[in-house]
């Protein structure tokens, strides 16, 4: 096991890039079992969730070359399309995207349930009643696997009763390959959604609509192969933002698409900090103590729930008092119980955080409950006095590529030592020297 030693107080700057997104490459790498061919997918990010899914769909037979550190060729032509159901499957959420790309390829998949991140109850009732409506039949199976299986998918007119990014693209993945047409209403805009549909009609599939409401799609009989490049991680990107923002930092971050980190950017010139954009980058300023503000999660465009942590941690520090409202999931205030650890004036009432700004965090020895809290109590252990130290960072590591060495990159004091190792532990407590 290791963990991460944090010595604050140091404002971040410099640059940092981002790499690509990792829930737009989980849905993208599962759906590329779909060809026959080999699919070239670049931009991937090298994290641990990446990893999983790509077990998973080497377990089930896809031939999975890796050329270099962001590259994955996948060729599904010799699949044996048999229940999937192996560690990786199990520990990740988007290996859900393996039913909707399997049961449009063959018309037949049995999964077992995902795992991820527990920020509440996340039912899958929306990709099943999807699935369904596409003319499936769908049922729980032996030892808690999903399975789906239809003579022919039929094209059919489906309302979401929820926005659920998942089930949006799980049904556009069995719907691509269906006979006939599909509408999807009240889907998913997410730019990870539009990007998988971005991909698929690199494949050959065709579907319009993807970023608003309102997905239609055609369904053909095959997708071929294809080279793709994954966008940028706009929860890496934001990250990376109000870490610099609660450093008192000058951070410019690059390999970015503006327009998705909008949301983002609004919340931070509202708080008092600099924003300047550029085509594929954004630079934020922070001289000074920020403002307190107030904020809701809500679906693309709105604010996104895997970025309340990290504006939880900045609201922590800001002037006044802020309310968080979390309108996505049900349990994802956790992290609030390690934040007051370091000082943290919150209170939780059920979906809302009330939090009174304080001038300066104090180190700790914290967890991280879950990826996005897990790294926003890291950007809170950056601006603190003194050392922190965090446990369970494996979370983290879920979705974010090298960070410890991009935050050292931008003069941060952190470092990932063996908590196995106690001397060695002390050792680096005051040395940082790096495992
Ligand atoms: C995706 O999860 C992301 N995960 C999450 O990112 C992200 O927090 C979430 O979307 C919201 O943006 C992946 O892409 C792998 P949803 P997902 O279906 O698809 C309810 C991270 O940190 N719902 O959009 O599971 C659900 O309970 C992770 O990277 C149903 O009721 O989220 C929630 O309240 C964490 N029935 C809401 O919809 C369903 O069938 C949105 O969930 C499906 C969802």
């Amino acid at each position: 096991m290791e963990h991460y030693v944090v010595k604050g107080g140091n404002p971040l700057s410099g640059e940092v890039e981002i790499a690509g997104a990792k829930n737009a490459a989980l849905a993208i790498l599962a759906a590329a079992v779909m060809a026959n061919e080999p699919v070239t997918i670049e931009n991937v990010p090298d994290v641990s969730d990446i990893r999983a899914i790509v077990g998973a769909v080497t377990e089930i037979g896809a031939i999975v070359d890796h050329p270099d550190r962001h590259t994955y060729v996948i060729n599904g032509a010799f699949i044996k399309n048999e229940p999937v159901d192996n560690a990786s499957v199990r520990k990740i959420r988007g290996s859900y995207y393996l039913i909707g790309a399997l049961l449009g390829k063959y018309k037949k998949a049995e999964v077992a349930l995902p795992g991820g991140c527990n920020i509440g109850l996340r039912p899958i009732d929306q990709h099943i009643k999807g699935f369904r409506a596409l003319g499936a039949e769908v049922q729980l199976a032996y030892h808690g696997r999903v399975s789906a299986e239809a003579e022919e998918l039929i094209g059919s007119h489906i309302y979401m009763d929820v926005v659920s990014v998942g089930a949006t693209i799980n049904i556009i993945m069995a719907a691509c390959m269906a006979k006939g047409n599909t509408i999807i209403e009240n889907a998913a805009k997410e730019p990870h959604v539009v990007d998988l549909a971005n991909f698929l009609n690199s494949m050959g599939a065709r579907i319009r609509g993807a970023g608003t409401d309102v997905i239609r799609i055609k369904g053909v009989d095959r997708l071929h192969g294809t080279e793709y490049s994954i966008i940028p991680d706009q929860i890496e990107a934001g990250t990376y933002m109000y870490a610099a923002a609660a450093t008192k930092g000058d951070v410019t971050i690059t390999n970015v698409i503006p327009k998705h980190l909008e949301c983002l950017t609004a919340k931070l010139i509202e708080m008092g900090c600099e924003v300047i954009e550029s085509d594929d980058s954004v630079r934020i300023v922070a001289t000074r103590r920020l403002e307190h503000t107030n904020v809701k999660t809500l679906p693309y465009p709105g604010f996104p729930t895997d970025m309340q942590p990290q504006i939880s941690v900045l609201l922590g520090l800001s002037k006044g008092t802020s309310i968080v409202t979390e309108s996505i999931f049900e349990n994802r205030f956790k992290y609030t119980d390690e934040l007051a650890k370091m000082g943290a004036n919150v209170r939780v009432e059920g979906n809302t955080a009330i939090i009174d700004g304080v001038e300066q965090y104090t180190g700790a020895a914290i967890n991280a409950p879950d990826l996005r809290a897990g790294a926003a109590l890291v950007t809170a252990a950056l601006a603190a006095r003194g050392y922190s130290e965090i446990y369970d960072v494996h979370y983290i590591e879920r979705g974010y590529e090298d960070f410890p060495e991009k935050l050292r990159s931008l003069g941060a004091c952190i470092a990932k030592v063996d908590s196995d190792d106690e001397e060695r532990r002390a050792i680096n407590r005051f040395n940082f020297r790096v495992v």
